[in-house]
């Protein structure tokens, strides 16, 4: 069975959505994507093309400074973070081009690993660019996740919180589509030192405690966090069934 098809069976419905196609896409004409030009960018076909080679280093440039780690150092953070085990299934929220996604679906073996993004070039660049057989990109909303409850063990959203429209609302939905005892992974902005909150042309300045607060407040625990300069990184673990661990 293919990766998109095992995918499609994760869906809270499959009703209208075609599984023959490289990706799925069950937005249609829905474009959740924020209405600022920063958010819309991703929308247009250059920046899928230039995004991991001219793009993406920027942006990490932007977030960690440039002493701060570099991509991969940045991905090697990460993934330890997620603690992937071979056979879990997991999902990159907001996954672009599948830049982490394909190291994503490295890390989990034979299990699957869906990429979802709302832009349909990002997205289609990123099924073209997938290079493993456990690995399906679908077309959705970061705010509503197509997927039933407790689906995925571990959930990872990098540089895309920041920029939806309801942040607190894509939060809550990657704890909502978490196992038990699953890992939740987030790199996003993070205001610096003594500063506030803030947000501005449809990007997000989380407060200091603003993401650990609120996974706490969801009912997670294990949480750590690590700033560096604007950005961070954050993981928390959903209690497992039981309580054990
Ligand atoms: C800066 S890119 C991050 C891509 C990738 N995760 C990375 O680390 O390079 C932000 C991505 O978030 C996506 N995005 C923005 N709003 C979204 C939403 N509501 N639902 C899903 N994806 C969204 C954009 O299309 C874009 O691909």
């Amino acid at each position: 069975m293919s990766a998109v098809v095992q995918a499609a069976g994760l869906l809270k419905t499959d009703e209208g959505v075609d599984l023959g196609g490289d990706y799925l896409d069950v937005l249609g004409q829905r474009d959740p994507i924020g209405p600022h030009r920063g958010q819309q960018v991703f929308r247009r076909k250059f920046v899928a093309k230039v995004y991991e080679r001219h793009w993406r280093p920027m942006v990490s440039r932007f977030f960690f400074g440039f002493s701060g780690p570099s991509e991969e150092e940045e991905r090697r953070i990460a993934l330890e973070m997620m603690r992937i085990g071979e056979g879990d299934q997991v999902i990159d929220v907001g996954c672009g081009t599948g830049n982490y996604t394909r190291h994503l679906a490295q890390a989990a073996g034979e299990g699957l690993t869906v990429g979802l993004d709302a832009s349909e070039t990002m997205v289609a660049a990123a099924a073209e660019r997938s290079d493993r057989p456990n690995l399906a990109f679908l077309r959705g909303d970061a705010c509503a996740l197509p997927f039933e409850d407790e689906t995925f063990d571990v959930a990872c959203s990098v540089g895309v919180i920041h920029m939806v429209e309801e942040p607190m609302v894509a939060l809550g939905e990657m704890v909502r589509v978490l196992a038990p005892g699953g890992r939740i992974v987030i790199l996003a902005s993070c205001a610096r030192k003594e500063r506030q909150r803030g947000a501005r042309n449809g990007l997000t300045t989380f407060g200091r405690d603003e993401l650990t607060g609120a996974l706490r407040e969801r009912g997670l625990g294990e949480i750590e966090q690590k700033v560096i300069r604007r950005g961070q990184f954050v993981v928390a673990q959903k209690p497992a069934a039981g309580g054990g661990e």
